[in-house]
């Protein structure tokens, strides 16, 4: 018998064993200075494109007050306990009204986490008679999440309506003999590529099977669709979800998350999502932020717009330049390059020490290998000068990795 940190001290994981090349670099850096498009890494000031501050809010003077007001009022104890128990406040309700209002559902339901509220919320929803279909591409929560299902799940090649099709043709089959029912789980936006759900294509499907529809939109809400209410209106669809989520780890330039539809499938949620019935409540500093920055996405829609000046501009900066952006319809943004991961390695080091820009990398195994995929996310806090500088470095730093002069310093660097 072996003792059981031997394997792990030994194997710290795809990613974990490049933690002596890669760590406070490549993985846990340390951005540093105020939240914004300029900030600081290793000391140097850099043009950022890896925050999820859409709407630019991290920064924003109003929000930052409106935390330091409540903060100061409410401390971040407050209150205690699980919502079921002791954690349960006037404003939580508030805030849950106003999220379900803004989305057009009946009701909604805060969370502590996105991550651990969507992997409770799945193992709620469904019992071991019940079967999932989920696109292959969905987020980390969304595969701990169908791990949890003690029934048949069956997974879809990546937005394509028919295998799809064919997966619910596969999941009606069991469902028959089971007597269960059966759960799509789509994301509004795919937040690595950048693509939205097909949602309209699958609320189509909604006509000629019984199934229920669950979205993560983390990447949507905020960003798409009328006033930033999320892909679903985006796409005309929201009908069709019959339970939305959305974080508020990314627009909303917070934490927590909340799930949307219809009042008896959300008081069913709040009765049976053991990630929230056994844990501590959001502290209500963070849901007096959240209803300060849900106010003003709401009132605000120039946030929204110039958010899109950016990514449209990016967007069509790169792709007049040659670059393959993929098939990104939303903010975010995908350059897609050749290379292995030395290479990738000492291209992103040359961006950020001599182009002074600072962006995500994502390569194998998060991807397949030999590809590599930088990752720009715009936001509102950007400037169509840092869309120009981006593109240059960027035709920099591609003529460099074809001519192979990365592959020679990535060699050096493993
Ligand atoms: C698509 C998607 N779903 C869920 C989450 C998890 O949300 P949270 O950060 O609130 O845990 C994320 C990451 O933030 C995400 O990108």
């Amino acid at each position: 018998m072996k003792d059981l940190f031997e394997r792990i001290i030994k194997d710290k994981g795809p990613l974990g064993n490049w933690a002596e090349q890669a760590e406070g670099y490549f993985v846990f850096p340390k951005l540093e200075g105020e939240i914004s498009n300029r900030m600081y890494f290793n000391g140097k000031k850099v043009l950022t494109w890896s925050i999820n501050d859409y709407l630019g809010l991290a920064n924003h003077p109003e929000v930052k007050k409106a935390d330091a007001d409540a903060a100061a009022e409410y401390g971040m104890a407050y209150p205690m306990g699980a919502r079921m128990m002791s954690g349960h406040t006037a404003f939580h309700e508030q805030l849950e009204n106003e999220c379900a209002e803004f989305i057009n559902k009946e009701a909604a339901y805060l969370v502590n986490f996105g991550y651990q509220g969507m992997v409770s919320a799945i193992d709620a929803l469904v019992s071991k008679n019940d079967v999932i279909v989920y696109d292959v591409d969905t987020h980390a929560c969304i595969i701990d999440g169908v791990r949890l299902h003690a029934g048949k799940r069956f997974v879809y090649k990546h937005n394509d309506v028919e295998s799809l099709e064919k997966n619910i043709n596969r999941a009606v089959r069991i469902a028959e003999k089971t007597g269960g029912g059966i759960l799509v789980i789509s994301e509004g936006v795919f937040g690595m590529r950048g693509e939205q759900g097909k949602l309209k294509e699958i609320a189509e499907l909604k006509k000629k099977y019984n199934f229920r529809l669950l979205v993560d939109d983390a990447h949507g809400f905020g960003t798409l669709g009328e006033g930033g209410r999320g892909t679903g209106f985006e796409q005309g669809v929201q009908d069709d979800i019959d339970v939305y989520f959305a974080t508020f780890a990314k627009s909303m330039a917070g934490i927590g998350a909340f799930f949307a539809g219809d009042k008896d499938i959300v008081q069913y949620l709040q009765y049976n999502m053991r990630s929230q019935m056994f844990a501590k409540s959001l502290p209500i500093t963070m849901v007096i932020g959240a209803l300060k920055r849900l106010d003003m996405i709401r009132t605000m829609p120039e946030l929204k717009d110039k958010l899109w000046e950016n990514v449209n501009a990016l967007q069509n900066g790169l792709k007049d330049k040659g670059f393959d952006i993929g098939a990104t319809n939303t903010c975010v943004t995908p350059v897609y390059l050749r290379g292995e991961i030395p290479e990738a390695m000492a291209m992103v080091q040359d961006l950020r020490e001599n182009h002074g820009i600072f962006c995500s990398i994502v390569v194998y195994p998060v991807i397949p290998r030999g590809l590599i995929i930088l990752r720009l996310i715009p936001t509102a806090t950007h400037t169509l000068e840092d869309v120009e500088e981006t593109i240059i470095a960027f035709s920099a730093i591609r003529e460099k990795l074809e001519s192979g002069e990365y592959k020679k310093i990535g060699a050096t660097m493993v």
